[in-house]
């Protein structure tokens, strides 16, 4: 019971990562808000999961989705020790194929989200003390790939918010880290390889490039989340935790 007596909320929850980053937050006492926009699947994780866990439906680009899971938390469990800002969208192409409204819609979700999520979490966490606040960014976040700039330009920016306000918060013992995994086996990856002109072959190449020769399971990324909520981490702020199987390791 690695996170008895804290509470936590868990956006994107109903999507591969975020499901799993509840379960075993749960699994470790913790009680959680697990948010997503999608009402039914929000509910329906919350029936299946033990534990404490509150689903809530909330749209997470908006300040009013974001204080609505703050006031959850309160209300539902008396206060906040962990915000994971984790919901995203993945929109496909290159720069000439992107839209202005591709790029203002991953922006709205991917980058102001979490800003907003934090915003309003920080005065719950100063109220307990401290605490800790995750993004799920990415592997792209550090490195290019030709068919997802702007959603890389996101996950960019996410690790430098957390640089920023892990100096600014520090002081106050809140704590702000990023997680950066490669391909983990979710649907936005089956999305990802749909898009290919050979789904079957680039899947097996993309697998080639990784050191475990394997993708990530969802709960490898939910580990490096428990170790970033829990007070394992406590000297741990400002920086990245890559999740990539050593994918980042290889050149040749
Ligand atoms: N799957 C991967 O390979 C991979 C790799 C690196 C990073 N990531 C990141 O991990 C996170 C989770 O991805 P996943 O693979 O579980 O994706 P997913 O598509 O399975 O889940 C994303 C969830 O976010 C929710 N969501 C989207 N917009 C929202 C909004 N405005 N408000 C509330 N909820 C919203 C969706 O409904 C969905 O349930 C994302 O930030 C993603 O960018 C994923």
């Amino acid at each position: 019971m690695r996170l008895a007596g804290k509470v936590a909320v868990v956006t994107g929850a109903a999507g591969g990562i975020g499901a799993a980053v509840c379960r075993r937050l749960a699994e470790e006492g913790c009680a959680v808000v697990a948010a997503d926009r999608d009402p039914e699947r929000v509910r329906a994780l919350a029936d299946e999961l033990p534990g404490e866990i509150a689903g809530v439906a909330a749209d997470v680009s908006t300040d009013e989705g974001n204080a609505a899971l703050v006031a959850a938390a309160r209300e539902r469990f008396g206060g906040l020790d962990v915000f994971h800002a984790n919901a995203a969208v993945q929109i496909m192409g290159g720069l000439e194929g992107a839209t202005a409204d591709d790029w203002q819609r991953m922006f709205a979700t991917n980058l102001y989200g979490a800003a907003s999520g934090f915003r309003h979490a920080i005065p719950a966490l100063r109220e307990r003390g401290g605490g800790s606040l995750i993004v799920t960014a990415s592997v792209l976040g550090l490195v290019g790939d030709p068919d997802l700039p702007a959603y890389g330009a996101m996950k960019g920016g996410l690790r430098a918010l957390c640089r920023s306000l892990a100096t600014a918060h520090g002081p106050e013992r809140i704590r702000v880290n990023a997680i950066c995994p490669g391909d983990v086996e979710t649907p936005m990856v089956a999305e990802f390889f749909a898009f290919q002109d050979d789904p079957a072959a680039a899947r097996a190449e993309i697998t080639d490039r990784y050191p475990m020769r394997r993708f990530a399971d969802p709960r490898d990324v939910a580990n490096a989340a428990l170790f970033l909520a829990s007070d394992e981490s406590a000297y741990i702020t400002g920086t990245d935790l890559v999740v990539d199987g050593g994918l980042l390791a290889r050149v040749y």
